[in-house]
């Protein structure tokens, strides 16, 4: 598996995930991002979607990256991957035993704490949980290690804690807010890869921005297809949940269209 160019997430899908999962190998992702939190995620929908993708022979294991996350309960409903009378180590063990059964292999490429108990602190409690997911790592049970819905305070707290940096961070990304330009700013400066979520949905003020409209005019695209180049090209890792086999491919080829650096620079500071 080469380091992936667009993660395809499969929050909101319910009993389409299966088919959608597969959709999406077929029209050419080949990294999927899910999460065993059965509030928004249906991961053993993805896991069946997976199987009925090497079945058809679309791809097979080896060809994909498969990234899941580690859920608080404060995050989830009563359908929980663990139990939660158990320490936070045990938690996380659990919920990745389970998330393998889910997803039918015997590792994952990136395992992601889905976000710190404090929204403004890295206490004790992600420490002991960050400990556990390394604990995995070490096992081969992930290849990688990331965090998700972090601050920049979050991320120079991991620093002076003295703990193991990420090699993923996965955040939402507003443009009113530089597209997260300073946690953006720390991974390049310590080769974090950042993932961006929500880039249509979170801003929606840019995709009917009358310049994306011009650029998409010029180049023969959608502005979402702009909007997707735009991130590549400020070293955003995008994601894109879409349930329309149309717009996947849109998106997937957004891949190929490079935006002069005076549109990149105009569209940062829409
Ligand atoms: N870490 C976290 O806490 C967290 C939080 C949220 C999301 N995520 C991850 O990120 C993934 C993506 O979430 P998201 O919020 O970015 O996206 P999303 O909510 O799944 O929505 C994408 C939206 O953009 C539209 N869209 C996509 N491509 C388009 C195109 N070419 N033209 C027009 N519309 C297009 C889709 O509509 P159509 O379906 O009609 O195409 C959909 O409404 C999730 O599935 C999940 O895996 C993670």
């Amino acid at each position: 598996m080469t380091e992936p160019d667009f993660l395809y997430g499969t929050a909101w899908k319910e009993d389409r995930t299966p088919a959608l999962v597969e959709l999406a190998l077929r029209a050419g992702f080949r990294a999927i991002d899910t999460a065993n939190q059965r509030r928004h995620y249906f991961e053993e929908g993805v896991g069946k979607g997976l199987a009925a993708a090497y079945r058809a022979r679309i791809v097979t294991r080896h060809d994909l990256f498969l990234q899941t996350k580690f859920t608080y309960q404060r995050g989830q409903d009563h359908r929980l991957p663990y139990d939660p009378a158990a320490t936070l180590g045990v938690q996380v063990a659990q919920s990745m035993a389970s998330s393998l059964e889910h997803l039918g292999t015997d590792h994952v490429n990136s395992y992601v704490l889905h976000g710190p108990a404090s929204n403004y602190d890295w206490i004790d409690a992600d420490a002991e949980v960050w400990e556990a997911m390394r604990r995995e790592r070490d096992s081969g049970r992930t290849r990688l290690l990331g965090v998700s819905n972090v601050s920049l305070d979050h991320l120079e707290q991991m620093v002076t804690s003295g703990a193991e940096l990420p090699a993923y961070v996965q955040n939402r990304c507003y443009a009113r807010l530089g597209w997260d330009r300073d946690v953006r700013l720390f991974c390049r400066e310590r080769n974090i890869i950042y993932q961006g979520f929500s880039l249509l949905t979170a801003n929606q003020e840019v995709v009917h921005h009358p310049l994306i409209a011009r650029t998409a005019a010029s180049k023969g695209t959608t502005p979402a297809q702009i909007v997707f180049s735009f991130a590549r090209a400020i070293g955003i890792l995008p994601l894109t949940g879409t349930s329309s086999a149309e717009h996947m491919k849109q998106d997937l080829s957004s891949r190929d269209l490079t935006l002069p650096s005076e549109v990149v620079q105009a569209i940062e500071s829409i």
